[in-house]
């Protein structure tokens, strides 16, 4: 593998590195915010990082600099910046050892983020189960304070940026941003229907940002190092930048990897994460974290870029890459992934509500040696019925495991079904109509 240079975990991959404010700026820290506040106009900062190429790390793969041109210009009143730090994504772990071991990098990303779009008031929300995180944030913000990063007229200037933590109360749905933004008003984390979007009608209803903690943690660095350093790194024009993966499952190595995008999955499983933990054959991947659609080992080749993702069938989303070897039932994996699905749907919805109790109950008798001919005709139609027919991306998440390994291991879902057919009387083979 050609050498690069890490960005994000360069810093905590340093021997002795703790994440103290003290060791922060001894590797340049907050030199970016330095080098911005009060000399470079706002305007300025969304340019370079439009220009960087920056896209969102939180699932959608939203342009970030686009996204905060968003806001109304000359807004008066008041304007927020939320980080999400709420990670929820089954099998990603990133944010988390961001969180944990850097926290200075992405509190002068948001700070950063803060003096582009105005924002006086941001918020981290942090999922509730990171105890340790949401600790290690206060302790950061309170070195941050004292040394006049945050609060009042930051190092002299006139700008003033506060950050508090709040910590949510561990729901998936809370990842998603208008859910996200429900929960930090102290309401039920339901998400809201779009338009309008956060950008004109957020937090209290007025302009806000929601970015994901990767994404506010490489904004230091193209600030230092510039625009066109960081658009030329990985996969540009469309996916600048490098990528935490977070590779989980049969390997031998699992863990956080940066990688600059455009890198194998084959490079990623094989070389970083040491490859299979057994000598069993690779079977199936999960790019892009539970919602992500499954990859075979066919699609070894396909660079870790949104595009190239995409054009494969699947999504890079959250970056969370599951490994899974020869020997793993696909079903009973489908099923796993569906039984947190409907286990975290809100409830807003009927299509995701009702469709994800559906779909587990059709699941789990086929795994458990109960299913009819007609269930595989079933889940389909329940699939089609959930997809795109939902207010959040939540629907689209939850049909993705039960399509792809419907599209590519079918024959175990039509085995168990015929295992069901030979050991269970006639009559219970026949579809019962609105039984499921
Ligand atoms: C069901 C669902 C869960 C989500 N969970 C997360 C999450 O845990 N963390 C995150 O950053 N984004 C999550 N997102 C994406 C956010 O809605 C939003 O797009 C993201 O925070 C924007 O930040 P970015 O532009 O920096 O990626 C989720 C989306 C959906 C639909």
């Amino acid at each position: 593998m050609p050498p690069f240079e890490k960005i994000l975990l360069k810093n905590m991959e340093t021997p002795g590195y703790t994440g103290s404010l003290a060791d922060y700026e001894r590797g340049g820290g907050y030199q970016a915010l330095r080098k911005v506040l009060g000399k470079i106009p706002p305007a300025e900062i969304t340019e370079t990082v439009k220009k960087s190429g920056l896209r969102g790390r939180g699932g959608a793969g939203f342009p970030t600099g686009v996204k905060w041109g968003f806001l109304p210009k000359d807004y008066q009143g008041p304007k927020y910046l939320c980080c999400n730090a709420d990670e929820s994504e089954p099998g990603t772990f990133k944010d988390r050892q961001l969180i944990e071991r850097d926290p200075h990098q992405m509190i002068e990303g948001m700070l950063l983020a803060c003096y582009a779009i105005g924002v006086e008031t941001a918020y981290i929300y942090i999922r509730g189960e990171f105890v340790l995180g949401a600790q290690i944030l206060e302790r950061a913000l309170a070195e941050a304070r004292m040394a006049g990063y945050v609060g009042q007229n930051i190092l002299g200037a006139r700008t003033s940026i506060n950050i508090w933590v709040h910590r949510g109360a561990g729901a998936y749905i809370c990842g998603e941003e208008t859910a996200l933004l429900e929960s930090l008003e102290g309401k039920r984390g339901l998400p809201r229907v779009k338009p309008p979007f956060p950008a004109t009608h957020g937090l209290y209803n007025k302009p806000t940002v929601v970015n994901n903690v990767e994404t506010l943690a490489n904004l230091p660095h193209i600030i230092n190092r510039g625009a066109e350093w960081f658009a030329a790194i990985g996969s540009p024009p469309k996916s600048s930048g490098t990528r935490i993966f977070c590779v989980s499952g049969h390997v031998k190595r699992p863990g956080n990897f940066e990688v600059p995008m455009g890198t194998t999955l084959r490079e990623l499983i094989f070389e970083h994460a040491g490859g299979m933990r057994s000598d069993k054959p690779l079977k199936a991947i999960i790019p892009g974290g539970a919602s992500a659609p499954f990859f075979t080992p066919e699609h070894l080749g396909v660079k870790l870029d949104f595009e190239s993702v995409a054009q494969a069938g699947s999504m890079l989303g959250s970056g969370g890459v599951t490994v899974m070897e020869e020997g793993t039932n696909m079903v009973w994996a489908a099923l796993r992934l569906m039984e947190f699905f409907y286990h975290e749907s809100c409830g807003k919805c009927t299509p995701c509500r009702e469709g994800s109790s559906w779909l587990v109950q059709t699941m789990r008798r086929i795994v458990d040696g109960r299913g009819r001919n007609s269930d595989l005709e079933t889940l389909v139609e329940l699939c089609q019925n959930i997809a795109g027919r939902t207010v959040c991306a939540f629907g689209d998440a939850e049909v993705a495991p039960i399509m792809s390994t419907l599209k590519y291991w079918r024959h175990e879902y039509e085995e168990l079904i015929q295992q069901a057919a030979m050991s269970a009387p006639a009559e219970l083979m026949m579809p019962v109509m609105g039984k499921h």
